[in-house]
């Protein structure tokens, strides 16, 4: 088979969050399994940045992309062929050539809507010249107009009326919603703007389309799957959902441990194995030198922590309990970037408690990697985590995970029991600081208070194997069921 992935980010080009890991690493298990996957994406400034001159080929000078009154004109650059899986980058300037992805600090691009349909219309345009797939598999609100257009405006083209869909929900909280005249403005038939397709509350919901248009949706944990379709995290969309809940799959995220591993990471002062556990102490040495925290004691416990800084983060439990935390002898690090909001909440914190608590604002890889290495244990209090990428990093790295039991947080760690000394992490259901600073405190009197249980914990971690075999096929066996409906 033949799989396109329409995605706003993949590493190493472009990357917000884990929506960049996912989209890099999944491709290339799949075709290890034996398909042919090509990656398109938008080819943002970023993106520029990564691939040189002199390695753009130019695939397709020039495609037509109508909108209302006016056209707009893109060209489509070869990326090569990566781990064998070939990139294309849609390339229009006017949209993509900007400082930030999606928004700058004041606040959303507001051609957004144009800058994302115009990249899946592109998307569609392209690859009838570049090669049809078998399958369309989109990701999040940006590549949801794809669908869409298939569905609509592309129905009679019979280069692509038998490709079928999927859609991955990486978060329902963030649907791209617009005007309601964005309809007219992307040329689609007026009465596709009613409840039962995209319309949402007077808006245009990109992610709803999608949700509604595509064959298959998935999103990327069993938990999240059951949670949106609930008032409670569905963000108004649990009643459609809910509709689609025939065709809708949680698949557990995987991750590549060929990036994340202690055994073979690079960028870690010291490799380490279950069987070989020195190098994590150098590691957490180089991670607390590297945030100018000296002298700390081997049993104060490290508390680590790398996020984008959004709300869906939990950071206001963990503001709550900042004074309580710094009041012992634990050191929090925290590396993140996002809203400007806890970018200060941080930034005080850490002027409140500069023996304590240590914080780096912006994008990081390298220190990501040794806080994932470095710390003792890693903290996830989200309030709601369709799949989460670096509590399954911690496990591997024997940085047991202290997390709110919500979507794959809760699907990738379980409570330790010291009775059977089975379990990976600590973790709570409610929404209050007390149960997570409780949580903590439960990680930490076995981290200090019983050596050899804290390290059947990180071991128990260690071994789990989330690696993107599983789930690889698991897309691929829904890929065949689709093509087969659509053919
Ligand atoms: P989300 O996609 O919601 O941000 P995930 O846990 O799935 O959450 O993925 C986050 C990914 O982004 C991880 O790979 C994490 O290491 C990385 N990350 C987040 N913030 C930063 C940062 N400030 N610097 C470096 N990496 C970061
Ligand atoms: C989203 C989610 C996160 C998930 C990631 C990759 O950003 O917030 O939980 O791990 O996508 O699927």
């Amino acid at each position: 088979m033949h799989i396109i992935f329409a995605a706003s980010e993949c590493l190493p080009y472009a990357k917000t969050g884990g929506l960049a890991d996912v989209i890099d690493a999944l491709p290339r298990e799949i075709v290890r399994q034996g398909h042919k996957v090509t990656v398109y994406l938008p080819f943002y400034r970023q993106a520029q940045a990564k691939v040189k001159e002199k390695d753009r080929k130019v695939a397709i000078r020039s495609l037509t992309i109508p909108f209302s009154y006016y056209n707009r004109f893109v060209s489509v650059i070869d990326g090569g062929i990566h781990a064998g899986v070939q990139i294309y980058f849609i390339d229009s300037p006017e949209l993509f050539d900007r400082e930030y992805m999606y928004a700058t600090p004041s606040g959303d691009y507001a051609d957004n809507w144009e800058r994302f349909a115009l990249y899946c219309r592109a998307v569609l345009e392209a690859s009838k010249q570049l090669g049809v797939p078998d399958i369309f598999h989109v990701h999040d609100w940006q590549a949801s107009m794809l669908p869409v257009y298939l569905r609509s405006v592309y129905y009679y083209d019979p280069m692509l009326r038998n490709v079928g869909t999927v859609l991955t929900v990486h978060n329902a909280a963030v649907q791209g919603v617009f005007a309601p005249d964005t309809t007219e403005r992307l040329l689609l038939p007026r009465d596709m703007f009613t409840s039962e397709r995209l319309e949402f509350y007077g808006g245009f919901d990109f992610l709803k389309g999608g949700i509604v248009y595509s064959d298959a949706v998935t999103t990327v944990s069993p938990r999240y799957a059951e949670e949106i379709q609930t008032p409670e995290h569905g963000n108004r969309l649990d009643g459609v959902f809910l509709s689609r809940r025939a065709d809708l799959h949680g698949i557990l995220n995987g991750v590549d441990y060929e990036t994340w591993d202690p055994a073979v990471d690079g960028n870690i002062a010291a490799h380490y194995t279950p069987q070989n556990l020195e190098g994590k102490a150098a590691c957490r040495r180089d991670l607390l030198h590297a945030f100018g925290l000296e002298r700390v004691p081997d049993d104060a416990p490290v508390l680590g922590v790398v996020a984008r800084f959004a709300t869906q983060k939990g950071f206001d439990l963990l503001a709550e309990i900042a004074d309580q935390l710094a009041s012992q002898d634990i050191r929090l690090i925290v590396v993140g970037a996002g809203e400007p909001y806890y970018e200060n909440l941080f930034k005080t914190l850490m002027e409140r408690y500069p023996d304590n608590i240590a914080v780096r604002v912006g994008y990081d890889e390298t220190l990501a990697h040794k806080v994932e290495a470095g710390s003792d244990m890693f903290l996830m209090p989200s309030h709601y985590e369709p799949g989460g990428l670096g509590q399954i990093y911690g496990l591997k790295y024997g940085t047991v995970p202290a997390v709110r039991a919500t979507g794959g947080l809760d699907d990738t760690v379980e409570e330790w029991d010291a009775a059977t000394g089975q379990g990976t992490g600590f973790k709570f259901a409610g929404e209050s600081g007390a149960e997570f600073f409780a949580t903590i405190e439960r990680a930490v009197t076995v981290f200090q208070g019983d050596k050899e249980a804290w390290r059947k914990l990180m071991l128990n971690g260690m071994a789990k194997d989330f690696s993107w075999t599983e789930p690889a096929k698991k897309y691929i066996a829904l890929y065949e069921d689709v093509a087969k409906r659509r053919s």
